[in-house]
């Protein structure tokens, strides 16, 4: 027997990736296995969890290739939140699940928002509707699947099916049962309320845990398929930006932990629960016993590469980005609104789409990707106004997430946001931080932050610098009139595209 092992697994919106890590922090492997995502209309979102198990179950034995699987001792997920994904009696999957990005729910938020009302909403579960939540999804289950809807022995959220595929257990951790709408996230229970309105019963639901409790070990035939021993503890794990906050060591109070993955994130963490009066952003969970907030925006890194693979057919991302140079930042004339699967903080609007504004003759492809880079830092710098509204002032941050590789977009960032950036060396956020719970849950650290202050290390630090960032000040105050002046036309759009 070496040295003992972990597994974090990033279940992602476009791969699963696992990492192979030992308790100093070292990753000694990482595997990554893409899969598809289905758009069946516009603005829907879906995926089948089949492909995430096969993914792991082929990812495995690569990942542990030239290793003893013997050493293997604890795995732990982080998972795209809010996904629904319905088990019938059997515990097969009954549909595709609806992931986190689908807006096909906007009735669902709508009747929410309005008839049980934000007010009660936000008493229940600390937070208001979104498209992309699960309890919104639900209810268009019911309305418009009644047949599967009728099926539904079990509700889970992505990470937790592949729990249940290793251990067999019915389990959900409150950093990401607090994306469903359906969690008491004060009190760390289901909300009565929410299930009735939403037609459940406790029983339908997981077993509610921290993310760093163990939930079961790996059942014995999937520890043979997986090679690895039957001891193997399963940590509860946790919503993928929960498990990177961990990764990147933004836990406890009052730390920052930006993520440029599909989506982009701006997270918070908080000690203790707060009561806000703005729920633009959200209030979860933490992955470390304690609570966030958070900004999402649905469409950060992928508007980099719809642009660059979609539409200019290329995966050079750093071609594209080398005629951007120093002295054409905070200068573009060119905007682009972000808005490409509708946007959920803080605007909240199923109907947004993404834009380019201010195109001239001169205009060139670089242009096009400076603006998308500048309008997805805009958009995270949108959800930073509303936690500054709260009184909440962020000086630093941590970045991660496959955005943060690149040294332009994190150059942007520091300067919209006027603030510094950390970049911990490793940009591996959810993976590490799956991994780090197992670790807990495993009893190889005491609590989360023990393992944080011993494996995260920053590696490098990109300052804002004060001219520039004027610059950018200029920009994002134009860049935030935009929406609100197409705001009407999007939703006259999308109401005569229906009709
Ligand atoms: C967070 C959110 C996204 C997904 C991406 O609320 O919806 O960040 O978790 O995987």
């Amino acid at each position: 027997m070496g040295l003992k092992l972990y597994i974090g697994i990033d279940l992602g919106t476009s791969a699963l990736k696992l990492l192979l890590m030992d308790k100093e922090g070292t990753i000694h492997n990482m595997v990554t296995k893409a899969y598809p995502l289905e758009f069946p209309q516009p603005g829907w979102s879906q995926q089948n969890p089949e492909d995430w198990k096969k993914a792991l179950l082929e990812g495995m034995p690569e990942l542990l290739q030239g290793f003893d699987g013997a050493d293997v001792a604890g795995m732990g997920c982080g998972g795209q939140m809010h996904g629904l994904v319905v088990l019938d009696k059997d515990d097969n999957v009954i549909r595709p699940a609806i992931l986190w990005n689908d807006g096909r729910t906007a009735k669902q938020v709508e009747d929410l928002n309005q008839k049980a009302g934000e007010e009660n909403l936000a008493r229940w579960t600390a937070n208001i509707a979104f498209a992309g939540f699960t309890a919104p999804k639900l209810l268009w289950l019911r309305e418009h699947e009644p047949e599967n809807f009728a099926k539904i022995a079990k509700i889970m959220l992505p990470k937790d099916y592949i729990n249940y595929i290793l251990t067999g257990v019915h389990a959900c951790d409150y950093s990401d049962a607090s994306g469903m709408l359906l969690l008491d996230v004060e009190h760390k229970c289901w909300s009565r309320e929410m299930l009735e309105i939403c037609g459940v019963s406790e029983d339908q639901m997981p077993k509610l845990f921290e993310s760093y409790d163990c939930i079961g070990t790996v059942k014995p035939d999937v520890a043979r398929v997986l090679g690895v021993p039957e001891t193997v503890r399963i940590a509860a794990g946790a919503g993928d930006n929960a498990a990177a906050a961990v990764g990147t060591g933004v836990v406890g109070e009052g730390g920052c932990n930006i993520s440029l993955g599909t989506s982009g994130t701006v997270f918070i963490s908080s000690a203790t629960f707060r009561n806000l009066d703005n729920h633009a952003i959200h209030l979860f969970a933490h992955a470390d016993g304690g609570y966030h907030l958070m900004g999402c925006m649905l469409s950060a890194a992928s508007c980099n590469k719809w642009l660059l693979e979609d539409i200019f057919r290329t995966t050079d991302y750093a071609a594209e980005q080398a005629p951007i140079t120093e002295d054409k930042l905070g200068k573009n004339h060119v905007f682009f609104l972000p808005y490409l699967m509708g946007e959920r903080s803080p605007i909240n609007d199923t109907n947004a789409r993404g834009t380019f504004l201010g195109m001239t003759m001169d205009t060139s492809r670089a242009d096009l990707v400076q603006a998308v880079l500048e309008g997805v830092a805009f958009a995270i710098r949108d959800s930073f106004e509303v936690a500054k509204s709260l009184g909440i002032e962020i000086t630093s941050s941590k970045i991660c997430g496959g955005g943060a590789k690149s040294p332009l977009w994190k150059k942007i960032m520091a300067n919209v946001l006027n603030i510094e950036l950390q970049c911990p060396e490793s940009e591996q956020g959810p993976g590490m931080g799956g991994a780090m719970l197992a670790m807990v849950a495993c009893g190889a650290y005491p609590n989360v932050q023990a393992a944080c202050d011993r494996m995260v290390h920053v590696a490098s630090t990109v300052r804002p610098e004060p001219e520039l960032a004027a610059r950018y000040e200029t920009r994002y105050r134009q860049f935030q009139r935009i929406y609100p002046t197409c705001r009407q036309l999007f939703a006259d759009f999308v109401k005569e595209e229906v009709q």
